[in-house]
């Protein structure tokens, strides 16, 4: 089944699929190359109900969002994910590898499955997406592949060694894949989000004496949007980003400009 978005843009008709879309910065992602034409394949996990709600609120712009569930942290769900798109579409434009999960867990306390399970899904799952867009990138010369790391690939970050080395880990992945994919016109960039408002950071966005501690850390004094990091994912998989590949763009009002230990006198 070859299906068409109505919407005309600079995307238009390309093939997207982007992980973990069913909320937060995932879903920003989704509606902006939505709105500017692609095809868009909402990768879900648990949340059914608010992935077919996106591909609603979608179609109601005269755009196109497909719900498509797999756990990122499954080798056999990823490969049903890419056979679906393959046979629906014959091709992939752009992934966003998105889907992520952080936990705290001190390293003398942290369990190997807290390990597993963040290094799985994270870097693993990102890994075996984007090895698998890139197969098919690789057969038309052409795509894009995203990641999205945090400002964590540089900053160490107490309590969360699994998600630090994972966000690193993506940053390398991007940096080699970009290297070894050039020469077939597949561009890898990664996007390093600081402090976002989205449902990962629920926890404490609303608690002000928290905030505080966040927003110490931050220059421009702000907690970022969803729409702010879907800004930087639609400039870089444009054609206006053709000469960019192997980055690291960091979204985060300046966070990575400080160290944390830095005492504001
Ligand atoms: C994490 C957030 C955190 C931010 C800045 C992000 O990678 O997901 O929980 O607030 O980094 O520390």
């Amino acid at each position: 089944m070859k299906m068409q978005n109505s919407t005309l843009g600079s995307l238009t008709n390309r093939v997207a699929l982007v992980t973990g879309a069913s909320s937060g910065i995932g879903k920003a992602i989704a509606q902006r190359l939505a709105s500017e034409g692609a095809i868009v394949y909402i990768n879900y996990r648990g949340q059914a109900s608010k992935a077919k709600s996106l591909a609603a609120q979608i179609q109601a712009k005269g755009g196109l969002g497909i719900p498509i569930r797999a756990d990122i942290s499954k080798e056999s769900d990823i490969k049903k994910m890419f056979q679906k798109i393959t046979s629906d579409q014959k091709r992939l434009d752009i992934l966003v590898n998105n889907a992520g999960l952080e936990s705290k867990a001190p390293i003398l306390k942290m369990k190997t499955k807290d390990w597993d399970l963040v290094i799985n899904t994270n870097l693993r799952g990102s890994f075996l997406c984007a090895r698998a867009a890139a197969q098919m990138m690789a057969k038309r010369k052409t795509g894009v592949i995203i990641n999205i790391s945090s400002v964590h690939e540089t900053i160490p970050w107490g309590g969360y060694a699994h998600y630090c080395a994972s966000k690193s880990g993506i940053m390398m992945l991007t940096k080699t894949m970009a290297l070894e994919l050039a020469s077939l016109n597949i561009r890898v960039n990664n996007i390093a989000p600081g402090a976002i408002s989205t449902p990962i950071n629920d926890s404490w966005i609303h608690k002000p004496a928290i905030k505080k501690v966040v927003l110490d850390k931050i220059p421009e004094q702000r907690i970022g949007t969803p729409e702010e990091v879907a800004g930087a994912v639609s400039y870089l998989v444009s054609d206006e980003a053709r000469y960019i590949t192997g980055i690291s763009l960091f979204i985060d009002g300046g966070m990575t400009l400080y160290s944390s230990f830095l005492k504001q006198g």
